[in-house]
């Protein structure tokens, strides 16, 4: 069973969504840990609902990034974490951070990066007019929101859309996505070359996600 860790920051509905999936025997993960830097989440509530350990990891009790980054990972550490999930966790993480989990650290994203980095993409992709959108999973390097892409999932732009109807409409492929991708890294079919990541077996050249999801329809 890989052992994952989950850091979040506000409403976790991509954590609950990696809940679901693992109650409902598609995922065979266990959550070790939830770490929020959020005392407020609602993610929170979802660990509590679902008996899921968690931490409250606040950046203002630490003198500097450093120590706050170190505090987090010597949990995940403790915890025997394996695999580092982020999910609308709302902070950079340096590389002093991500040396300790090498190439085991990945991020939900609500575009087709490397369009529409950092915050507010679904505001920037509106804004900018393109006619499709969606999401990525990828590795997390140094870069904001640019590691090494695992999974995308694409969906149309509507000339009605607003902030919230296109938000939506990318939230629903983000909890299938995200899962799945824990899936493969628990069935160890990730392989990764510089900026190429296959997983190894999945069915490419589909649509709306490519690779196919294999855990959800
Ligand atoms: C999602 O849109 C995710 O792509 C982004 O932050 C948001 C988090 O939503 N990184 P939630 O907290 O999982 O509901």
């Amino acid at each position: 069973m890989l052992k994952i860790g989950v850091l979040v920051s506000g409403r976790g509905s991509n954590l609950q969504a990696i809940i679901d999936s693992i109650e409902a025997g598609k995922v065979k993960a266990s959550i070790e840990i939830v770490i929020s830097d959020n005392p407020k989440a609602y993610a929170i509530e979802r660990c509590k609902k679902h008996n899921i350990p968690y931490e409250v990891v606040e950046r203002k009790n630490f003198k500097s990034k450093r120590e706050f980054e170190e505090k987090i990972a010597s949990i995940l550490k403790e915890r025997g974490v394996e695999l580092v999930v982020l999910a609308g966790f709302m902070r950079i993480l340096s590389e002093n951070f991500l040396k300790h989990f090498p190439n085991k650290v990945i991020n939900i994203h609500p575009s087709l990066i490397p369009a529409f980095q950092g915050l507010n993409a679904q505001k920037q992709a509106l804004e900018f007019g393109v006619k499709f959108s969606g999401c990525t999973v990828h590795i997390v390097d140094e870069s904001v929101d640019g590691g090494p892409v695992i999974v995308q999932a694409v969906v149309p732009v509507l000339p009605e859309d607003t902030e919230e109807t296109l938000s939506e409409r990318i939230l629903r492929w983000e909890h299938k996505i995200l899962p799945q991708t824990v899936q493969w890294f628990a069935e160890d079919r990730i392989r990764i070359k510089g900026r190429k990541v296959i997983v190894e077996g999945a069915r490419y050249g589909e649509l709306p996600v490519n690779p196919a999801l294999e855990i959800f329809k």
